[in-house]
């Protein structure tokens, strides 16, 4: 894969020949992370194009989506792959992502985009915060360095598209004028979609793959949250999480303040129960 133009790194900088193996042989949690995370970022095409279609006519947009932002996805998403081949290889990723692709791909449908530009923009300002906040979380869970490096590559990506997303924001709010309520709203309500569905779907095509003719039921999805939380629990970057989530709301910082123990519970919104149908 030849490197993004513009990227600051390419899956040829990740040193996956010196993975140590060893260190992940009791972290069953680090490789259904990892491979969850592989199959939603390899993904991002379907939904890129959705996001590049609403701003079809916002030229510098769907420029930099269709030419960074989408390359930089699909490269975390080949990176993550090669990792989970290289770290487990007895493990079938090809068969495990069709299971997965052919029941996400169906629920990314465009309606799922907010009503006004702006308030897209705060949403994907959320969904970026949520990435950019896991993958720093991953590389500091990680007793594996390959994975630690490619962790921090990949969070310190996803924290340069939040801030092209909060300048687009800034841009689209100026024309648009959405209430400060709406863009809370947005905000929360993006905030408890993430990490649900996909996560949901992808744990769900490993479980599968991993376990053939066992039937998968939501107490399994649910026990595995269990196991992220509790362990994102020590590594999750919280103040860095709550800052980047109250920026769109632009508020001065008192107000700030006092919304900070709102904004911490949005952040463990990030890993809620997944309600939608099975
Ligand atoms: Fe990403
Ligand atoms: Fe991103």
């Amino acid at each position: 894969m030849s490197k993004v133009a513009g990227a600051s790194w390419s899956i040829d900088d990740i040193p996956y020949r010196a993975l140590d193996r060893e260190s992940l042989r009791d972290e069953p949690l680090l490789f259904e992370l990892v491979t969850s995370a592989s199959f939603i970022e390899i993904t991002s095409d379907v939904y890129t194009r959705n996001l590049v279609d609403y701003f079809r006519d916002d030229p510098e947009v769907a420029g930099w989506l269709a030419d960074r932002w989408e390359r930089e996805e699909l490269q975390h998403g080949a990176a993550l792959k090669k990792y989970v081949q290289t770290a487990w290889p007895e493990f079938d990723w090809q068969a495990a992502y069709r299971l997965f692709h052919a029941e996400y791909g169906p629920l990314c449908t465009p309606d799922r985009l907010a009503p006004q530009r702006a308030l897209e923009m705060a949403s994907r300002c959320v969904i970026e915060t949520g990435t950019a906040s896991f993958y720093r979380a991953l590389a500091d869970a990680s007793p594996e360095p390959v994975l630690r490096k490619l962790a921090a590559a990949i969070s310190a990506d996803e924290v340069r598209h939040y801030k092209h997303f909060h300048r687009y924001f800034l841009r689209y709010r100026k024309s648009e004028k959405p209430s400060r309520f709406a863009v809370l709203r947005t905000l929360l309500k993006r905030a408890a979609d993430v990490e649900t569905e996909d996560t949901y779907c992808a744990y769900k095509a490993i479980f599968l793959s991993r376990n053939p003719g066992f039937d998968f039921e939501r107490a399994d999805y649910d026990a595995y949250r269990d196991r992220v939380l509790a362990l994102m629990r020590g590594h999750f970057p919280h103040t860095m999480a709550v800052k980047m989530l109250l920026k769109p709301l632009d508020m001065n910082p008192l107000i700030g303040r006092a919304m900070l123990p709102a904004a911490a519970s949005a952040t463990r919104l990030f890993l809620r129960r997944y309600d939608g149908p099975i």
